[in-house]
């Protein structure tokens, strides 16, 4: 018996029909009250009873595998047999059309630099993986600055010398030695830095630089742009506050912070209670880092910013994970559609 039954389990998967009738027939021929299924199931009552479960399972098995292998070749004999054309529905709408969208990061960095273009600033590009003079020596960092250390920034094993750059800053270095001020340049890249992945810090994140070199650059100047950069990413009533703070490459240096996106300075639990939140860097650049640009400090003087665009991103759409921005989720790109 249960020799027949993977004899006919073969013998069916092999059936083929060229029209709906055929298959019509193999049906009749198997599936029908006197076809060879059920008469399987008729001498089903003379099998031994410590068989019967198994063989009863088989049966069951070869009955619905035998139904549906039919209904296939019915339903392929059917469209084999319609004219090639009628494959195609051409009266079918060709919408919905599913659209991309452009990643958050790109969105926010697109801003960004549309608003520095309106005030004049070009864009400039720097190589990814640099060398420590244009990231860290040109930039007044001395010898033994904590930023260098292993702990932040990867080296390439065989070059001590070549790393990858910890920060858009090195792009400042690059230009100036190329050119002359006036400079008004901005650098969106990306960075890297040693730390270990998680969802408030990442191996690799992107900064937008900018630098301004002429005569006379006070940084009366460096507070009006600031300004008006906060209130047109993130509306008229935006306020900014700068306070002292220390980088290597400016002098004075100052970090600013603008009133809480969310709360509008009040205070909440987005900006701590504070009403602020950081969004930035910025200074003077120090005369030392001018003139090993080869630029001269007692002609020209200039202001520096940079900032990082995952944590703008963040103050826009409130995205909880930085580990989302690198995940390629569509579900999380998706929510991006409408926005520019
Ligand atoms: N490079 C700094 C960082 O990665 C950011 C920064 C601060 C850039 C002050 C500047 C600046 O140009 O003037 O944290």
């Amino acid at each position: 018996m249960l020799q027949k039954i993977e004899q006919l389990m073969q013998e069916i998967s092999a059936l083929h029909a060229k029209n709906a009738q055929e298959a019509e027939a193999l049906r009749i021929k198997y599936l029908s009250k006197k076809g060879e299924i059920s008469q399987l199931m008729n001498d089903f009552r003379s099998v031994p009873a410590e068989l019967k479960k198994e063989v009863g399972m088989k049966i069951n098995e070869l009955k619905n595998f035998a139904q549906e292998r039919i209904n296939a070749l019915k339903e392929g004999a059917g469209e084999s047999s319609a004219s090639g054309s009628d494959a195609i529905d051409l009266t079918r709408t060709p919408y919905p059309i599913t659209l991309g969208s452009r990643h958050p990061l790109t969105i926010v960095k697109n801003e960004i630099v549309d608003i520095f273009s309106r005030l004049g600033f070009t864009l400039a590009e720097g190589p990814e993986v640099e060398d420590d003079w244009h990231v860290y020596s040109s930039l007044n960092f001395a010898d033994d600055h904590p930023a260098r250390d292993m702990q932040d920034t990867f080296f390439v094993e065989a070059h001590p010398d070549i790393i990858l750059r910890s920060h858009t800053s090195s792009v400042q270095s690059r230009v100036m030695e190329a050119t002359q001020p006036p400079i008004r340049i901005l650098c969106p890249g990306r960075v890297y830095r040693n730390e270990a992945v998680s969802a408030r810090a990442h191996c690799f994140f992107h900064q937008v630089e900018g630098l301004y070199v002429d005569k006379n650059v006070s940084f009366t100047d460096l507070k009006q742009v600031l300004l008006l950069f906060a209130q047109e990413l993130f509306g008229p009533e935006t306020k900014i506050r700068l306070r002292p703070s220390y980088f290597p490459f400016t002098e004075p240096s100052a970090e600013m912070d603008v009133s809480c996106t969310i709360c509008g300075g009040k205070g909440c639990s987005m900006c701590k209670g504070s009403g602020w939140l950081e969004i930035l860097g910025c200074g003077m650049v120090d005369p030392a880092v001018l003139e090993a640009n080869g630029i001269d400090s007692s002609v020209y003087t200039g202001y520096a910013f940079g900032m990082g665009i995952e944590r703008i991103t963040n103050l826009k759409y409130q995205v909880k994970d930085l580990r989302m921005f690198s995940e390629n989720d569509v579900r999380f790109l998706d929510e991006f559609t409408s926005a520019r």
